[in-house]
C-alpha cells in the first residue's frame, strides 16, 4: 500500500539553508510570529515584564524561562490551550552582574524557582490562518503556572516508600515542585506527561548523604559539595541541601501528569514510570488496548525504556483510565546487531550487509511490587532505575532523547543526540560511531507492529552529519539532495506520518533547527530543513497541529553563548532587546498545509 506510493510525504517546500543569522529563518512562502515569550502574562493581574526590575511575585504569574515541550489542547476550531514546559533558568542571561548562587540575591533565587515548571495559556487563532496568538484579556480560567514550589503528589508503587520520605513529608506522598521539565507527551485522556530531566544540578552536598545512599547519588551524577556555579536553591529552601535532607533528590526525576483542563488539580509524579533523566514520555496503545509509554534517559551511555499498563484503556471511562499509569511493567531495551562484530569498527561506515540493524527485546525490571532485578526491591528499582537497568545488561545508548511512535506506520523513533565519549571499542551496531558528535535516529518495529510486544527489529534510518561525510546515512536516499543535520533531540509526526526532528547543539558550525523526513515510500530519508533558530538557541517543541496548518516551535535559550550577559547579549531575538526564550508559530502564507 502506502509504502509503494510516490510523494507520500506531500512535502514540497524549498529547504532553508544552514546559516548563522540571529533570527527564525523559515521557508519561502511561510510566515512566523512569536506566540508567548518569557515574562508574558499568564495569570490575570500579571505585571508587565520589566527586565531590570523582575520580581519573584511577577515571575510566578508570568511565562517562565526556557520553553521546551509544547502541546496543544483544542477548545474548538479557533481556541486552544497550550501547555509549555519551562526546563531551566539561565541566570547569567536573566540578571545583570550574576556571578553564581552564593552571591545571588534571595529574590533572584526565588525568581529562578518561579521561572521553572510549566505554563498553561489560552491561545486563539487569527481567523482563517495558521497563526495563533496569546489571549491576554478576559477570564482565561485555565491559565496556570506550575513552578518548583507547586504542591504535588506521588502515586504508584513507590508512593510512600521510605526512599521518598523527608522531614517535611514523613509519609513520602507529597513532593513539592518539578524541575528541569524537558520534553513530554500526551495521554489518550487528554492530560500532559512532563519529564523531569537534569535534576542533578539543583542540589548541594550530595557527598554528605548516608553511606548507603552514596552510590545512588553518584549514579545519578548529583552535585557533590557546594560548587560556585550552583543556583543555591538551598539558600531559600533548606530541602535542596542533601546534607540535611538526603532523600529530597529522590523526589525529582519523575514523569509528572498534569491536567490542563482542571486548574485546581494536583500534579501527579507517577512512580511506576521509574526515575532517571527523563527526556520525554510518549504514549500509544497496544493491540489489546493496554497503554504503552516510551521513554529515554538522556545522558551518555544511558537506556531506553517502555512501560506497559496492566489494564486496558477504555475510551470514555475516565476514572479507570486515570489509574493506568500506576500499575504495569517497566522494561528496558536490549539491542543486538545482525552484523559480525568485526564489521562495526567505530567509523560509522555501514557494515557489509549495508545497514546498521538487528533485533532486540524489552527486559522487564519491575511490575507493581514485584521486582525482576536480583538484589533490588520494587521500590528500589523504581527510585534507582538506572542501577536496575545496569544489572540486567541493557544496551548503553548515545543519549536517548525523545521517543515517539509514528501514528501512521507504527514504527517507533528515538533521537540519539550524540556521545563524544564512546570509544571505537565501545561501538556496537545500534551506536556504531566512536566520538559520535552528530548523533543518529533509531527506528524500532515491534513484533506484529504491536506496542505491547516484548521483541522487535530495529535499524538506523538516519546517521547525522554533513552528507558529504561518508559516515552519514540518510536511509539510502541521494545525499546530494538532503540537508545537513546534527544532534537530533525532539521528534514529532504530522498526520501524514512524516518525521519532524528538532536539533540541540549543532556541531556543523551553523544554527540548530527543525527538519522533516519521510520514513516510508520513495522519499524515505529525504531530509529537508524547515527552519533555523537564532544565535545560541536550541529548537524544542516541535508540534504540527492536527489540521496541519501550523507548526509550533519552542526557541529555547537564545543568546546562550559563553561569555554572553545582559550587558553583552549574544542574541537580540525576538524583540531587538534582551533575548527571551519564546514559543513561535509558523504557517503558510496562503493557508496551505505545513510542508507544502
Ligand atoms: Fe533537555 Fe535532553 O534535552
Ligand atoms: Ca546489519
Ligand atoms: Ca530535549
Ligand atoms: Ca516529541
Amino acid at each position: 500500500g502506502a509504502a509503494n506510493g510516490a510523494a507520500d510525504s506531500q512535502l514540497s517546500f524549498t529547504p532553508v539553508r544552514p546559516n548563522t543569522d540571529d533570527k527564525l529563518t523559515i521557508p519561502e512562502g511561510y510566515k512566523s510570529s512569536v506566540v508567548v515569550r518569557w515574562g508574558d502574562p499568564v495569570l490575570p493581574g500579571a505585571p508587565k515584564f520589566d527586565f531590570d526590575h523582575q520580581t519573584a511575585a511577577a515571575q510566578a504569574k508570568q511565562f517562565g524561562y526556557n520553553c521546551d515541550y509544547v502541546t496543544m489542547l483544542p477548545m474548538g476550531k479557533d481556541r486552544a490551550l497550550l501547555w509549555v514546559n519551562h526546563e531551566y533558568t539561565d541566570e547569567t542571561l536573566m540578571f545583570r552582574g550574576y556571578t553564581g548562587g552564593a552571591k545571588a540575591t534571595v529574590e533572584q533565587i526565588k525568581i529562578a524557582l518561579a521561572a521553572h515548571g510549566g505554563s498553561v495559556v489560552e491561545v486563539e487563532r487569527v481567523r482563517g490562518t495558521g497563526q495563533w496568538k496569546l489571549v491576554t484579556s478576559g477570564r482565561r480560567r485555565y491559565n496556570r503556572r506550575i513552578t518548583a514550589q507547586t504542591k504535588m503528589r506521588f502515586s504508584g508503587p513507590a508512593a510512600g516508600s521510605d526512599l521518598l520520605k523527608t522531614a517535611a513529608d514523613p509519609k513520602g506522598l507529597a513532593p513539592v515542585g518539578m524541575l528541569n521539565n524537558c520534553s513530554g507527551g500526551m495521554t489518550p485522556w487528554g492530560t500532559v506527561l512532563t519529564a523531569e530531566e537534569n535534576i542533578d544540578q539543583y542540589f548541594v552536598n550530595g557527598d554528605k548523604v548516608p553511606a548507603a545512599q552514596r552510590p545512588y547519588i553518584t549514579r545519578y551524577t548529583i552535585t557533590e559539595g557546594v560548587p560556585e556555579e550552583s543556583r543555591r536553591f538551598d539558600r531559600v529552601e533548606e530541602r535542596f541541601d542533601l546534607a540535611k535532607h538526603p532523600h529530597e533528590a529522590n523526589r525529582f526525576g519523575w514523569i509528572v501528569e498534569i491536567d490542563p483542563f482542571d486548574p485546581d488539580s494536583t500534579p501527579i509524579k507517577r512512580t511506576a514510570l521509574g526515575r532517571f533523566k527523563h527526556e520525554a514520555a510518549n504514549t500509544t496503545l497496544a493491540k489489546d488496548g493496554r497503554l504503552v509509554v516510551y521513554m529515554g534517559d538522556d545522558a551518555r551511555f544511558e537506556y531506553i525504556y517502555k512501560f506497559v499498563s496492566k489494564e486496558r484503556y477504555i475510551r470514555g471511562n475516565e476514572r479507570h483510565n486515570r489509574e493506568l499509569l500506576d500499575e504495569g511493567t517497566l522494561y528496558v531495551a536490549k539491542f543486538t546487531g545482525d552484523s559480525p562484530k568485526g564489521d562495526i569498527d567505530g567509523s560509522g561506515t555501514p557494515p557489509k550487509d549495508g545497514e546498521f540493524d538487528g533485533s532486540g527485546h524489552w527486559i522487564p525490571l519491575v511490575s507493581g511490587m514485584k521486582s525482576y532485578v536480583k538484589g533490588m526491591t520494587a521500590e528500589e528499582v523504581l527510585v534507582y532505575t538506572r542501577v536496575a537497568a545496569d544489572k540486567v545488561g541493557a544496551t548503553k545508548m548515545d543519549r536517548p532523547e525523545d521517543m515517539e511512535r509514528n501514528p501512521v506506520t507504527g514504527g517507533v523513533y528515538v533521537a540519539l543526540t550524540n556521545n563524544t565519549d564512546r570509544t571505537a571499542a565501545q561501538a556496537d551496531e545500534a551506536n556504531p560511531r566512536a566520538a559520535n558528535k552528530h548523533g543518529h535516529v533509531l527506528e524500532i518495529v515491534e513484533k506484529r507492529n504491536d506496542a505491547g510486544e516484548r521483541s522487535f527489529s530495529w535499524s538506523l534510518p538516519l546517521i547525522c552529519g554533513d552528507p558529504e561525510d561518508p559516515a552519514t546515512y540518510f536511509a539510502g536516499y541521494d545525499k546530494d539532495q538532503v540537508s545537513p543535520i546534527s544532534c537530533p533531540d525532539n521528534v514529532a509526526f504530522d498526520r501524514d506520518g512524516n518525521l519532524w526532528i528538532a536539533t540541540d547543539g549543532n556541531q556543523l558550525g551553523t544554527h540548530d533547527g527543525l527538519f522533516v523526513m519521510p520514513v516510508r515510500g520513495r522519499e524515505r530519508g529525504y531530509l529537508r530543513q524547515f527552519l533555523t533558530v537564532p544565535i545560541g538557541a536550541e529548537t524544542c517543541g516541535p508540534m504540527v497541529t492536527e489540521d496541519q496548518r501550523s507548526v509550533f516551535v519552542a526557541v529555547q535559550h537564545p543568546g546562550e553563548i559563553d561569555g554572553a550577559s545582559p550587558d553583552k547579549p549574544a542574541s537580540r531575538w525576538p524583540d531587538g532587546d534582551q533575548p527571551r526564550p519564546a514559543v513561535a508559530v509558523v504557517w503558510h502564507g496562503e493557508g496551505q498545509k505545513i510542508g507544502s
